[in-house]
C-alpha cells in the first residue's frame, strides 16, 4: 500500500521543491511548476517573430546579459532551432495587457515568452533571469556552469500602470552613469517610472540654456560630510565645489536609456518651496530683498518644522507667487523640460512652503486684494494655477504634492500623495488622478531599523511596514489611483552605496504592491524571496540593508515600577541572545523568550540573532537609558 503511493508522494516532494526554488519578485499573478528542467546547452539562441526594432533591441539586450554572465548566446531570425523565442502575438491577448507576459520552460525544447507588446517581453525577460541561478548577476558567472532552468509556465500583468521610484538628485549629485546604474536595478523588479528630483534648496541639477545662473551658480554648494540638517552655516571663504548637473546631451541620453528599458522619467521642479538654488542663481525671484543672504544650502538648518501647522522658514527659499518675473522664469524652465522629456506630465513639487516671509511682502498683500485670494492657501492655488496653465501651453499635464489641493486645484492635475493616504484619497474623490507615495509605508529615506543601528533619519519604516503598502483604498474609484512609488531622498544619502542599502529590499517590498495582485502578497512566502534576492545582489555586487535580522526593542515600566524590554524579531527563525554585562553576546548566551527585566544597575543592552548556528544579525549596543525611549509601537 505504502509502495503504491511513494511515487505519488516523490512527485508531491519534488512539486514542493519545485515551488521553494522559484524566488521572482514581484510575485507574478500566476505560477505553475512543471516537471523537468531545461537545460540549453552551450550555445543559446534567442529569436523573434518580428524584426521590429523593439524587441530586436531587446534580444540583444538579453544577449549582453548572458554574454556578461559567460554564456555564449546569439540572436538570429530562425525560431525553429531557437532556445528562447520572443513571440509579440498579432491578435492580443486580452488578460495580458500592455506590459503582461507568458513564459514558457519546456524540459527539452526551450523557452518561450510572449506578450501583445515589446514591453511585455521585456518583463518576461526579467523574470526569466531570476529563473537563472545569481551566478547570471556576475562577470563570468555562469561561464564554466551547466545552467538549469526548472519547466514552469507562468502568466503575469501588472496591477498598476504607474510603478516609480523618485530619485532625489538635489541634496546630494550623482552622475548620469549612477541613474542609469538605478535605472538597471529597478527594472529588474518591473518598475516603470523614474520621478528625478531635479531641484531643491541644495542644488539646481538640469542645464536650461536660456538661464545658465541655474547650474553655473545653482548647482554648486560647500562640501559637508556628517549629518545633515545640522551644518554650520557656510563660511564665504569656503569653496563651492560640491555638485554637478546634468547637461541637455545628459538628459536626452538618459531619456533613451529608460526608453529602451520602458521606463518613463518624470522630471520634478520643485516650487515655489525648496527654491533656494534657484534663488541664489536669480535672487530677484524671491520675494524678499537681500541677494546676498542667498546660498545653496549645504546642510545647514534654514527652516523650523512645526510639528503642526506651516513651515517656518529662516531664510525665504520660496519664489514669489506676486512677482510676474517668476512666471516668465517658470515659462522659461519649463519650456526647456517639456522638450527634454517625452513623458506627459512634469511634477511642480508644490511641498513643504514656508510663508511666514510672504506674510510680511507687501506684493503679496496687493495681489490677494487683485485676485481675491483670503489667505495664503489661496495665494499657494493662485501659484499653482498660474504653474498649471504654462504647463498646458507646453502641451504637458501637471502633478504636484498633496499640498497642492490646499486652496483649490485646476480638475486637470493630479496628486502625488505623501503626507499618508488622505491627500490622495481627498483628491481621487474630487475626481483627480493620483499617486499614492505616502510617507508612512513608501519613504525609502528613512531607518530600516532602530535608530542604534542604521545611520540616523528622522523616523522609522521597516521592510514589514512597506510590505504592507496598498496603493488602493477602499471606496476610491480605482480608475484614478495610477499606482504607487517609493520615494528616495537623499540628505543623509552621500554615494551611490548607501543609496543601494536604503534602496533594497525595501524596494522589492514596493515592488510586489505596485505589480503583484493583492491576494498574491504574502509576507511570510516573501520573506524567503528576499533572502535569495539577497544572493543576487551580492553577486552583482550591489549592497543591501540586513536590518531584517535586526531585532526592534520596546520598553516599558511594569507594575512593579521596574524597567521591561520587549524584544522583538521582524522574520521567523531567528533566536535573540543577549547581555546586559556589557560583554558580547553570541548563542550561548541567554536566549531572549518573554520580556525581560532590566537589570537594576544594568548600563547597556547588548542583543544578537542567531539561525542555525551561524550569527544573523549586527551586534546591537543600546544604552539603557536610551532603551527607556523606546516605545511600543
Ligand atoms: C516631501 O517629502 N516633502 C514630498
Amino acid at each position: 500500500m505504502i509502495l503504491k503511493f511513494l511515487p505519488c508522494l516523490a512527485f508531491l516532494l519534488f512539486a514542493q521543491t519545485a515551488v521553494a526554488q522559484l524566488a521572482i519578485i514581484p510575485e507574478p499573478v500566476s505560477i505553475v511548476n512543471k516537471t523537468g528542467h531545461f537545460k540549453p546547452g552551450k550555445q543559446i539562441s534567442i529569436s523573434a517573430n518580428t524584426e521590429r526594432a523593439e524587441v530586436q533591441h531587446i534580444a540583444r539586450l538579453l544577449s549582453n546579459k548572458l554574454a556578461h554572465a559567460g554564456l555564449n548566446s546569439s540572436v538570429s531570425s530562425n525560431a525553429h532551432t531557437a532556445t528562447i523565442n520572443l513571440i509579440l502575438h498579432s491578435a492580443p491577448d486580452k488578460n495580458l495587457g500592455k506590459e503582461g507576459y507568458q513564459l514558457k520552460v519546456i524540459p527539452l525544447q526551450g523557452i518561450s515568452i510572449s506578450a501583445n507588446e515589446a514591453a511585455g517581453l521585456f518583463y518576461g525577460i526579467q523574470t526569466l533571469l531570476q529563473l537563472l541561478p545569481e551566478q547570471v548577476e556576475t562577470k563570468d558567472g555562469l561561464k564554466n556552469q551547466p545552467v538549469s532552468i526548472p519547466a514552469v509556465e507562468i502568466t503575469d500583468y501588472p496591477r498598476f500602470s504607474w510603478r516609480g521610484l523618485m530619485f532625489d538628485v538635489s541634496r546630494h549629485f550623482f552622475t548620469k552613469q549612477e541613474v542609469k546604474d538605478f535605472i538597471d536595478q529597478m527594472v529588474k523588479y518591473k518598475y516603470n517610472l523614474l520621478h528625478l528630483h531635479l531641484t531643491d534648496d541644495e542644488g539646481w541639477r538640469l542645464e536650461i540654456k536660456s538661464l545658465p545662473k541655474l547650474t553655473s551658480v545653482g548647482a554648486w554648494r560647500v562640501n559637508k560630510t556628517g549629518s545633515f540638517g545640522t551644518f554650520s552655516v557656510p563660511d564665504e571663504k569656503e569653496p563651492k565645489d560640491y555638485g554637478g548637473f546634468y547637461t541637455q546631451d545628459d538628459i536626452r541620453e538618459l531619456v533613451q536609456y529608460a526608453k529602451e528599458r520602458y521606463v518613463n522619467i518624470l522630471p520634478e521642479i520643485d516650487v515655489p518651496g525648496h527654491s533656494l538654488a534657484a534663488i541664489a542663481s536669480y535672487p530677484e525671484l524671491s520675494c524678499t530683498p537681500g541677494a546676498e543672504n542667498y546660498r545653496v544650502r549645504s546642510g545647514e538648518k534654514i527652516m523650523e518644522w512645526p510639528p503642526k501647522g506651516h513651515f517656518y522658514g529662516l531664510l525665504d527659499n520660496t519664489l514669489c507667487p506676486a512677482n510676474e518675473k517668476v512666471y516668465e522664469f517658470l515659462d522659461k524652465v519649463f519650456t526647456e523640460v517639456a522638450q527634454l522629456f517625452p513623458f506627459e506630465y512634469i511634477h511642480m513639487g508644490g511641498d513643504e512652503t514656508a510663508r511666514n516671509f510672504w506674510e510680511k511682502t507687501p506684493a503679496i498683500k496687493e495681489l490677494m486684494k487683485n485676485e481675491q485670494l483670503s489667505n495664503l492657501d489661496e495665494v499657494q492655488s493662485y501659484f499653482v494655477k498660474r504653474v498649471g496653465k504654462i504647463l498646458k501651453s507646453k502641451g504637458k499635464k501637471l502633478i504636484g504634492w498633496d499640498e497642492i489641493l490646499e486652496g483649490g486645484l485646476a480638475p486637470d492635475a493630479a496628486v502625488m500623495s505623501w503626507r499618508g493616504m488622505k491627500g490622495g484619497i481627498e483628491a481621487a474623490k474630487a475626481g483627480h488622478e493620483v499617486i499614492m507615495s505616502p510617507s508612512t509605508f513608501a519613504y525609502l529615506d528613512y531607518m530600516q531599523g532602530d535608530k542604534i543601528a542604521e545611520p540616523p533619519v528622522y523616523a522609522s519604516l521597516r521592510l514589514n511596514k512597506t510590505y504592507q503598502f496598498d496603493p488602493l483604498p477602499e471606496g476610491v474609484d480605482p480608475k484614478l489611483i495610477k499606482g504607487g512609488q517609493a520615494n528616495v531622498w537623499t540628505e543623509q544619502i552621500y554615494n551611490t552605496r548607501h543609496l543601494q542599502y536604503m534602496l533594497w529590499p525595501r524596494g522589492f517590498a514596493i515592488a510586489e504592491s505596485v505589480w503583484s495582485p493583492k491576494e498574491k502578497k504574502e509576507w511570510k512566502l516573501f520573506v524567503p524571496k528576499v533572502e535569495t534576492h539577497f544572493k543576487r545582489l551580492d553577486a552583482a555586487g550591489i549592497k543591501y540593508a540586513p536590518s531584517i535580522y535586526d531585532p526592534s526593542f520596546s520598553a516599558a515600566k511594569n507594575t512593579n515600577n521596574e524597567w521591561l524590554v520587549t524584544l522583538a524579531a521582524e522574520i521567523d527563525g531567528l533566536t535573540i541572545h543577549y547581555s546586559f554585562d556589557n560583554s558580547f553576546p553570541d548563542q550561548y548566551y541567554p536566549q531572549y523568550s518573554a520580556p525581560l527585566v532590566i537589570p537594576k544597575d544594568a548600563k547597556l543592552m547588548r542583543v544578537v540573532t542567531y539561525r542555525n548556528g551561524k550569527q544573523a544579525g549586527r551586534i546591537l549596543s543600546i544604552p539603557v537609558e536610551d532603551l527607556k525611549t523606546r516605545k511600543a509601537i
